[in-house]
């Protein structure tokens, strides 16, 4: 980083960030694959043939969400992003709200949100708080059975692509925090950010993941101190 005044930095969180907030992680002993099997609930076939086991999942998951707050992690990071001098992105694989609640601005949710719905008929996106089921008519179009939750499914294509691969092909920082580093296109950003000529990649979990490899720096511990740590120690590095 020596001579970098205004280092733009990328910041990939995954469900490591929530979990000390109470949103379960997918994978591990007591993560959401554990009690359900990933094609039933998270993919568009099993929208087509179960539609109410689908929104049955994600009704609780919505619902989950008023019984949590942000963690030390989501407001560290908004500190991150109001404090840091230059380019700062936060790209998301959590559905849940807590960087918004934490305040975020400059946010990108890649595998979409829980409380957004669209319809498959219109396309029209929806803000969503409540239940979901097959008979809800679509709000724009009236159709019934083609709202769903606005989450991107397994087979289905992350959203904000082209704007994070923009992002990391100027990034000088890299931070991953939370995040098994499995699912792709995400698990490949570290190793894209390298390719681009990243000079510090910082990963922050509990343990070594599958792309840890790709880090020049790793913290194990949990994402309510590290992150706070780390945050504090960039913003007075620049001091
Ligand atoms: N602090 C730091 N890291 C933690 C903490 C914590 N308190 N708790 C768990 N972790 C780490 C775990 O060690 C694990 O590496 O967070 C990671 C969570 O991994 P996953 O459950 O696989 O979640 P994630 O990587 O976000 O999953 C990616 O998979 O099913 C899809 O779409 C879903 O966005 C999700 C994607």
């Amino acid at each position: 980083m020596a001579g970098l005044t205004h280092p733009n930095l990328v910041v990939l969180t995954g469900a490591g960030l929530s979990a000390e907030s109470g949103v379960p992680t997918f994978r591990g002993s007591d993560g959401l694959w554990e009690g359900y099997r990933v094609e039933e609930v998270a993919s568009p076939g099993a929208f087509k043939q179960t539609p109410e086991l689908v929104h049955r999942f994600y009704n609780m998951r919505r619902a989950s969400l008023k019984e949590v707050q942000p963690n030390a992690a989501h407001h560290a990071l908004v500190r991150l992003e109001k404090e840091w001098p230059g380019s700062f992105l936060h790209v998301t694989q959590n559905v849940d709200d807590l960087n918004e609640r934490a305040g975020a601005k400059k946010l990108l949710h890649m595998h979409g949100e829980l409380k957004k719905v669209r319809c498959t008929g219109c396309r029209a996106v929806f803000t969503w708080e409540e239940d979901l089921d097959k008979y809800t008519p679509c709000p724009e179009c009236r159709v019934t059975g083609t709202l769903r939750p606005d989450i991107v499914w397994f087979g289905e294509m992350p959203y904000y692509i082209e704007e994070i691969t923009r992002a990391l092909e100027t990034v000088d920082i890299f931070i991953c925090i939370g995040t098994s580093g499995v699912v792709y296109p995400a698990a490949g950003f570290a190793r894209l950010a390298v390719e681009k000529g990243a000079s510090r990649l910082i990963e922050i979990n509990l343990e070594a993941t599958e792309i840890t490899s790709h880090f020049t720096e790793q913290r194990h511990g949990a994402a309510s101190v590290e992150v706070p740590r780390l945050v504090g120690q960039l913003l007075s590095e620049l001091a």
